[in-house]
C-alpha cells in the first residue's frame, strides 16, 4: 500500500511538474505570439495606406514618359478636342476642316512645322499656332496634355527621338 501510495505521490509530482513546464513553454510562446501581433497590425495598416493611396502610383508622375494607360487618355481627349478638325485618326480630315487655311495638319504623317519631339508637340498644344485656326490648350490639365502628345507620337509616323535628360529637365520646369 505505502509502495503505491509513494507511486501514486511520485505520479502527482511528475504530472504537477510536466504541467508546470508545458505552462512555462505556453507562456514563453504566447509572449512570443504576442511581439507579431502588433507588427502585423502595422504592416496590415501600412498595406491599407497603400491601397488609400494608390491612385498615384497608377498615374506615374513621370508624365512625360509615354505609357500604354496615357496613350489611350491621350486617344480619348483626342477624339472630344481636336477629331473635329484634325479628324478621329489625324489624318486632317476632321468636319470642320474644310475651307482652314492652312489645312488642319495630317498628324499621321507628321512633317512638323513646329517640331515632332515630345517636348515640341506639348509646346505646340498650350501655345497653339499663331496665324492658324490650330488653338493652344491652355485649359487642358497638365496630364491631359502630356496624354495628347503620347497619343499623337503612338499613330505618327514622323517621331524624331527624345532627348530624355532634356525632356525631363523641361518637364520639371515648364511641363504643366
Ligand atoms: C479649329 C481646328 C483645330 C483644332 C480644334 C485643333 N487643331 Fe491642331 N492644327 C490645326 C491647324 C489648322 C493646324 C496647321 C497649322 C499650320 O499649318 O501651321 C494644326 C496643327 C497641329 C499640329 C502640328 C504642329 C506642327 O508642328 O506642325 C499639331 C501637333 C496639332 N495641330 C495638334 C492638335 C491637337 C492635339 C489638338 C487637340 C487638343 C488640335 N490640334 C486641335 C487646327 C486645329
Amino acid at each position: 500500500m505505502s509502495q503505491k501510495s509513494s507511486a501514486f505521490k511520485s505520479a502527482i509530482v511528475f504530472g504537477v511538474v510536466a504541467l508546470a513546464v508545458v505552462l512555462y513553454f505556453l507562456h514563453l510562446y504566447s509572449d512570443d505570439s504576442a511581439e507579431p501581433t502588433p507588427a502585423i497590425t502595422e504592416v496590415k495598416d501600412s498595406a491599407a495606406a497603400g491601397t488609400a493611396a494608390a491612385p498615384e502610383p497608377a498615374t506615374p508622375e513621370k508624365l512625360w514618359l509615354s505609357s500604354a494607360e496615357l496613350v489611350g487618355k491621350g486617344q480619348e481627349a483626342f477624339q472630344r478636342n481636336c477629331a473635329v478638325c484634325h479628324g478621329k485618326e489625324g489624318k486632317g480630315d476632321g468636319p470642320a476642316a474644310k475651307g482652314l487655311v492652312p489645312p488642319p495638319r495630317n498628324l499621321v504623317d507628321g512633317k512638323w512645322k513646329q517640331g515632332g519631339t515630345t517636348q515640341e508637340l506639348f509646346v505646340t498644344l498650350k501655345k497653339g499656332i499663331a496665324g492658324t485656326s490650330m488653338p493652344g490648350f491652355p485649359q487642358i490639365s497638365k496630364q491631359e496634355r502630356w496624354a495628347l502628345v503620347h497619343f499623337i507620337r503612338s499613330v505618327t509616323t514622323d517621331r524624331p527621338a527624345d532627348n530624355a535628360e532634356a525632356l525631363e529637365k523641361f518637364a520639371l520646369a515648364e511641363g504643366d
